[in-house]
């Protein structure tokens, strides 16, 4: 019998993560989402918190949904209106959320969470800056150890940068957090962009996608069309990176994905490469490793899990 995995995501809805909440909850029979817990990111918490029921309720999912830290612990939020558009979302005009939000903050409910179910047994997703989970992490060290692990989105190392020419948006909106999470000790995959720029969508998929004729179809086909004409212009692919859908088909099918298990540390004090995984992929120092950072991805396999999971909903 396939294992039942516990799961909070993290995320701050942008297309991609919309995705990636999509496809979690497809998937009901080997993924059980406790909560999302929102955080500022691609746009301020107010959007991204809306976002998140938003996409929930497209889904038909009655998840909870918290709002958790609306800047980063030590810098001014920096959003990406300019990937995503003003609401995170545009590509697709969806009603207002019915559902309201739950009043706790996310990290205490990230707290509680780690607290009241058995150690070991939760695996956190973030698909954001890492704020809440660092925030979590700091107030409440005892959660740290019950962690059963983290798969995350972020950093990058041959790819290198998509914010700054040397750091991937995720870890440079928060640096400090993203140290304090890769120092925790918590077992980590690491998602990087040298994964999700072979995460392409193709002009095919996306026409897939419209053609399920269902509401998840539509959406999904208008939110990758709104972001392909940003990533298409900057990087001359023909699709888009689905960046975070990818952690959610790593807890799916683990054997698309390969990687190194290796030392991976933040960059916090350098102006010009600040946010930067330091990854050290060749092992040319002795630190120890504390990250799986994955570094390829069956692309047609990927997709085809994709294009499996979205047509349930
Ligand atoms: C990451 O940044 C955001 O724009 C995306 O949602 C993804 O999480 C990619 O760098
Ligand atoms: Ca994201």
């Amino acid at each position: 019998m396939t294992h039942r995995r516990k799961i909070i995501i993290d995320t701050d809805p942008g297309q991609d993560d919309a995705v990636a909440l999509l496809l979690a909850l497809s998937a009901p029979e080997r993924l059980e989402v406790l909560g999302v817990t929102a955080v500022a990111g691609n746009v301020p918490l107010a959007l991204t918190q809306r976002n998140a029921r938003v996409i929930c309720e497209l889904a038909g999912s009655s998840v909870p949904v918290f709002a958790g830290c609306d800047a980063p612990l030590k810098r001014d939020l920096v959003t990406a209106e300019h990937v995503h558009g003003k609401t995170g979302l545009d590509g697709c005009d969806l009603p207002e959320p019915a559902r309201p939000l739950r009043p706790e903050h996310a990290v205490e409910f990230i707290i509680e969470t780690l607290r009241r179910e058995a150690p070991g047994t939760v695996t956190l997703c973030p698909l954001g800056p890492l704020t809440n989970i660092a925030t979590a992490f700091q107030r409440a060290p005892d959660v740290v150890g019950r962690v059963a692990e983290i798969v995350l989105m972020g950093g990058a190392y041959f790819e290198v940068g998509n914010i700054t020419p040397a750091a991937e948006f995720n870890i440079y909106v928060d640096p400090e957090a993203a140290e304090i999470v890769f120092k925790s000790g918590v077992p980590l995959v690491v998602l990087p962009l040298d994964v999700t720029h072979k995460a392409l969508t193709s002009r095919a998929w996306v026409e897939e996608m419209r053609s399920l004729g269902t509401p998840v179809g539509r959406a999904v086909a208008g939110w990758t069309d709104f972001f392909e004409r940003f990533d298409t212009a900057k990087y001359g692919s023909e699709g888009a990176p689905l960046h975070d859908p990818c952690v959610i088909a790593y807890l799916l099918a683990p054997d698309l994905f390969s990687g190194r298990h290796i030392n991976v540390e933040i960059e916090v004090n350098s102006p010009l490469t600040l946010g930067m995984t330091v990854a050290d992929w060749w092992r040319v120092t002795d630190r120890p490793a504390n990250a799986l950072f994955l570094g390829d991805v069956d692309r047609d396999g990927l997709f085809r899990l994709f294009s499996d999971q979205i047509a349930r909903l």
